[in-house]
């Protein structure tokens, strides 16, 4: 008794640590660094020219007029610039948590956002364009013709909302232009709604795309910044008005068309693709380790928790083992993941990065499958193992730890090597909070080359290689463990 009690004891202590001091550590981890002053911008890097990526002596780099508004911005604060690339729709959300200082993504002040969020004045004015493939081009003479037609919009835009003011019109909203373009070239969709300023860019760019009833709706873009942080907004509009009377704006506007205009070869194939952006990749399969590994070690620690307590005598922590199996495995770990990144920021103000975010979801979430694995291999030894242990006069503990775990994880094994391929094939989730793993280099490396294939194949390939050698590995592990069953 005294025994189970200790046990118990330590078994809490742990699940408390590692629930509250492992996220917590992480956290602090990035926000305590307050040395050098850092201003961190938020934007939706899918913007030519307001904002876009871009490989620049073989590096990838977000530039358009956008950043160099703020640049100069943080320039006037004597702060360092931290560009922070999400989905257009993450934005506010991530202002108001304090994930980013301000935004500056070609936002429209709509009064709907005004209640959110705090704006700067003005700095750019563009017109709303429908975009069409050229056939099409006399298809749709007035507004009127799009009604019941199939539209592409920008999810969380002000083209969404006039998307969804045209009768019967069905609505495709994406996450990125580069996506809408894609969809209007596949014939998926019939017309795109863009920015004038921007849609020039895809015009020219790709072939087959023309602009059709240029809509006289105006939009204006103004900087987001979080309500009551006055002191920078004053900052903010105080730059504006010097870029303003300097003339300044206009200038980077021409500058950043000029590098969206600069087009990249398009009759690449695969091998040139990946020799072209190995870096990109390289970067992408060190994040994926990384995840992959981390959400293996506290995923594999959360399991043999989960599965003590299902096993346990005491009845409450058996149903909390339960009870935590249940949940996780009956919900999808997209969904997880939203609420840890997002959820926890906005309703607890605990900002996790992306990284964090990732191990975070990456280990409850296997930890559940892993439990149920360890329980099936202890349960699979036989009785009579512990019988045997204990009437040598080993403790409960001891037989455990010597007799029973050893021949459980050897019995298990190639299920554990499972879930590990598992958690590296899903770590590419992650990637839709902008974590750059392979999966979100592959996008950007899409979005930069216009080419819907290759970059995918290729990560494909990087995947199935980084699976693969982890399957050898662990079946090695298995021979090796086997030996002594056939003395
Ligand atoms: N001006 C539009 C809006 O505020 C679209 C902005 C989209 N910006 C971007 N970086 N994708 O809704």
């Amino acid at each position: 008794m005294k025994l189970i009690s200790r046990y118990t004891m330590m078994l809490l202590t742990f699940v408390v640590l590692l629930t509250t001091a492992v996220p917590v550590a992480l956290a602090s981890g990035t926000t305590d660094n307050s040395s050098s002053k850092k201003l961190v911008l938020g934007t939706s890097a899918d913007f030519a020219p307001y904002e876009f990526h871009k490989v620049i002596d073989g590096k990838d780099e977000i530039v358009g007029f956008d950043i160099a508004i703020a640049k100069e911005i943080a320039a006037d604060l004597g702060a360092e610039l931290v560009i922070e690339d999400m989905g257009f729709d993450g934005l506010l959300p991530a202002l108001q948590s304090g994930r980013v200082d301000l935004v500056v993504s070609g936002m429209t002040p709509t009064d709907e956002r005004k209640k959110s969020i705090d704006f700067s004045d003005t700095y750019y004015k563009s017109k709303q364009v429908i975009m069409v493939r050229n056939v099409d081009k006399d298809k749709y003479p007035t507004m009127a013709e799009l009604e019941n037609a199939k539209i592409g919009v920008q999810k969380g835009s002000i083209q969404e909302t006039i998307g969804q003011s045209i009768p019967g019109a069905k609505l495709t909203a994406l996450d990125k232009i580069s996506d809408i373009v894609l969809q209007l070239q596949t014939k998926r969709i019939d017309a795109a709604i863009v920015e004038d300023t921007v849609a020039a860019g895809y015009l020219d760019d790709i072939n087959g795309l023309a602009a059709a009833v240029p809509d006289e709706e105006q939009a204006e873009a103004a900087i987001g910044i979080r309500k009551g942080n006055t002191e920078l907004l004053a900052a903010v509009n105080g730059t504006l008005d010097r870029l303003k009377s300097e003339d300044k704006i206009n200038q980077m506007v021409t500058d950043a068309s000029l590098l969206m205009a600069d087009k990249m070869d398009k009759s690449q194939n695969i091998f040139k693709v990946f020799w072209q952006f190995k870096s990109f990749y390289a970067t992408g399969i060190g994040y994926t380790l990384l995840l992959s590994a981390l959400g293996v070690i506290f995923g594999v620690i959360i399991g043999l928790i989960i599965c003590l307590f299902r096993l346990h005598d005491v009845a409450i922590l058996r149903w909390i083992g339960t009870a935590y199996v249940e949940v996780i495995r009956g919900t999808p770990m997209l969904v997880q993941l939203m609420i840890i990144y997002y959820g926890f920021s906005l309703s607890f103000g605990i900002n996790f990065t992306a990284l964090q975010a990732g191990i975070i979801t990456l280990s409850i979430n296997s930890g559940a499958y892993l439990a149920e694995i360890f329980r099936a291999g202890i349960q699979g030894v036989d009785r009579g193992q512990l019988e045997a242990a204990r009437s040598l006069g080993m403790g409960r503990g001891d037989a455990m730890r010597y007799i029973i775990l050893p021949q459980a994880f050897k019995a298990v094994l190639p299920a554990i090597g499972n879930e590990f391929i598992t958690i590296i094939k899903e770590s590419s989730i992650i990637s839709v909070i902008g974590m750059v793993d392979i999966m979100y280099q592959a996008s950007v490396v899409k979005n930069i080359t216009y080419q819907g294939l290759s970059p995918f194949l290729i990560a494909a390939a990087i995947y199935f290689v980084l699976t693969f050698i982890l399957s050898k590995l662990l079946g090695r592990l298995e021979r090796k463990l086997s030996a002594s069953d056939r003395r």
